[in-house]
């Protein structure tokens, strides 16, 4: 029996940070175990905003340091960038062929992106048509599974909906309706504990940061609203700390933990102390594999060709069924 398939990725936006880590990284670090799995850095679809050309290649990198030093091993998964298989963009518009356009006027990233921006009008057609790109890079290898964190469950969906049109318009079964995988911890909220954690709003503390200012961070971090002394009880199944504790702290420590907080017989800041141990034992050998990436360039890139000629016989064989099924006569020898 073939192994489920599994595609993700991730915008070369910036550095990660522990939302990204918790909510989607570490899951498909563990996934590779069980699944045949494709990462990518998905740099097509960070131009659909105003970007800095000149600073994408290096993000880029960046990105595939990251996804590296958190642990998919190049052995075991197909690590790649999306421009590097030209076959995403064609199929994107053929499954912008049997999508519809009020089921992309839907799509809540897009509303909150052109809010941010002041005006959906003058937004890039490429912003609108964005989660049409993320389900061809998703079907382009006809993935089954899809690991990423609870805000991209609409683009899901609508990857689903292009697939089942597709199969019904021209090929029963063709490709499968992938679902998502989430994480334990599938959102994980900012330091100001009122938005989810994201790095365009900056209350992020990033996957690589140095164990001083992770401190500095951690210890002005929001906890559960109502525990605003330390007598008073807290309530850990509200709190965003005691969500990371339950990703990153043994098992074992996790009711006493919880008993402290609830009995108030220790402040937040104890509880803080314990999860900047945890955060430190699990990302240090994170921040040493990234330094010994950032020191070998040439490994990089020989892990980025070798992952984007896998994707891309894959990716190829797809558009040439897809194409025979759809009469397009694509490129003639
Ligand atoms: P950001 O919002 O910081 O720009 P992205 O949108 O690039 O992050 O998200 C990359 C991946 O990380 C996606 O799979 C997304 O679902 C996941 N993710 C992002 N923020 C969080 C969060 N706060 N909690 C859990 N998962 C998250
Ligand atoms: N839209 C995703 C995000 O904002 C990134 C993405 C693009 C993606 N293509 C994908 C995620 C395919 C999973 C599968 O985070």
């Amino acid at each position: 029996m073939t192994r489920k398939r599994i595609l993700s990725g991730m915008q070369p936006t910036g550095e990660l940070h522990l939302g990204n880590y918790l909510g989607a990284l570490k899951n498909w670090v563990n996934l590779q175990a069980e699944y045949d799995c494709f990462f990518c850095i998905v740099d097509q679809h960070a131009i659909t905003v105003p970007y800095d050309q000149k600073a994408l290649p290096k993000l880029v990198d960046d990105m595939a340091i990251s996804y590296l030093a958190a642990g998919i091993d190049p052995s075991r998964a197909t690590v790649f960038v999306q421009s590097a298989v030209p076959e995403h963009t064609e199929l994107a518009w053929y499954l912008a062929t049997v999508t519809q356009y009020g089921e992309l006027g839907r799509m809540t990233q897009f509303k909150d992106k052109t809010e941010q921006a002041g005006s959906e009008s003058g937004a890039s057609a490429a912003l609108f048509t964005y989660p049409v790109l993320m389900a061809a890079d998703i079907l382009v290898y006809k993935a089954t599974h899809v690991p990423v964190g609870d805000d991209q469950t609409q683009h899901l969906e609508l990857a689903r909906n292009a697939a089942q049109r597709f199969n019904s318009r021209f090929k029963k079964g063709f490709f499968p309706e992938p679902a998502g995988l989430y994480s334990p911890t599938p959102r994980i909220m900012g330091l100001d504990g009122l938005k989810k954690m994201s790095k365009s709003i900056g209350n992020h503390i990033a996957m690589l940061e140095e164990p001083k200012p992770l401190w500095k961070k951690l210890s002005g971090a929001y906890t559960d609203p109502q525990r605003t002394t330390q007598d008073e009880p807290g309530r850990p199944e509200l709190c965003n700390l005691y969500r990371m504790h339950t990703a990153l702290t043994p098992a074992e420590r996790l009711p006493v933990i919880a008993e402290q907080c609830r009995s108030a017989s220790f402040g937040c800041g104890h509880c803080k102390r314990e999860l900047e141990t945890s955060l430190n034992a699990e990302l240090e050998p994170v921040r040493a594999r990234a330094k010994e990436l950032r020191a070998n360039p040439e490994r990089l890139r020989q892990i980025l060709g070798d992952g984007a000629a896998t994707a891309r016989a894959v990716a190829f064989e797809t558009l040439r069924e897809v194409r025979e099924l759809m009469g397009i006569r694509g490129p003639t020898r």
